[in-house]
């Protein structure tokens, strides 16, 4: 049986065989994902995903916790990263530990995310020697939706990669284990790839990379946003239609309840 993947057994991991991330929100899908990840990221797309919400900017660490302690639950041998939730870790290094810290302490977890380059790198090293594994995040940042305008790619002119580049060397030179680089053109994964030396999760950045990561739901046709790098390899959201719409017909039509679904009296021996 596979053991308790650690992030420095992650890290150990730069070029050799992918390394295969999901992201879960709930126990039961924690559990299916545990017998074929390495990682299972508690990201805070939760919010979107399972929230409604239009962006991950209003997502709360209490919901993060909550969320992590449900995939910690599920989550047996693949490594349990918790996202940082905006406005959680970027105004100092100590507001990060303190946060961090709790989420680690409350999930059991192994590991958080954050998102940020440079200017996140000494948060990244100050968290990691007083031991809290981080997972870097560069690239298309999400929370960062409302100074960028769209969640369109990144580096797809060779103008825009210096920052990328410098972004991922110092987070990776800052200690983080691995670092998930999002929405860039293949050229700079490449290149992103080939320069950093910790692993390199890509999500809409080629299969060039050290693994891949994708939000579950969308890779399962459940949540309706489709960008160009989801692969579907389900189609959930119309399987649970149908059967709703199967349930609502039979409810008016009285064929369920049916004589299996239903408990009779016990038969009393005189
Ligand atoms: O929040 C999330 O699900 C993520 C992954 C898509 C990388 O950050
Ligand atoms: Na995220």
């Amino acid at each position: 049986p596979r053991r308790k993947a650690t992030a420095k057994a992650i890290n150990a991991r730069k070029g050799g065989d992918p390394i295969v991330c999901l992201t879960a929100y709930i126990t039961p899908m924690a559990a299916r994902l545990d017998e074929h990840c390495d990682l299972i990221l508690v990201g805070d797309s939760v919010g979107m995903v399972l929230y409604g919400m239009d962006s991950t900017v209003g997502v709360s660490l209490d919901m993060m916790i909550a969320h992590g302690r449900a995939v910690t639950r599920g989550a047996k041998k693949a490594l349990v990263v918790i996202d940082m939730p905006f406005g959680t870790y970027e105004e100092s290094r100590e507001q990060a530990f303190r946060n961090a810290a709790r989420v680690l302490s409350e999930t059991g977890a192994g590991a958080v995310k954050l998102e940020g380059g440079a200017e996140m790198a000494d948060t990244v090293a100050f968290l990691v020697k007083r031991g809290i594994p981080v997972l870097g995040h560069v690239g298309l940042m999400p929370q960062s939706i409302n100074s960028y305008g769209g969640y369109g790619a990144h580096g797809r002119t060779q103008e825009e990669w210096g920052p990328i580049i410098s972004d991922a060397k110092a987070i990776a030179e800052a200690g983080a284990f691995a670092i998930v680089l999002e929405g860039v053109a293949e050229p700079l994964a490449v290149k992103v790839t080939g320069d950093v030396p910790c692993p390199i999760i890509g999500i809409g950045a080629s299969n060039r990379c050290d693994g891949q990561i994708l939000v579950t739901e969308d890779m399962l046709g459940l949540f309706a946003i489709n960008p160009k790098f989801v692969k579907r390899y389900a189609e959930i959201g119309g399987d649970i239609a149908a059967a709703i719409e199967t349930y609502a017909d039979e409810v008016r039509t009285r064929t369920f309840p049916a004589e299996e679904h239903t408990y009779k009296m016990k038969v009393v021996k005189a």
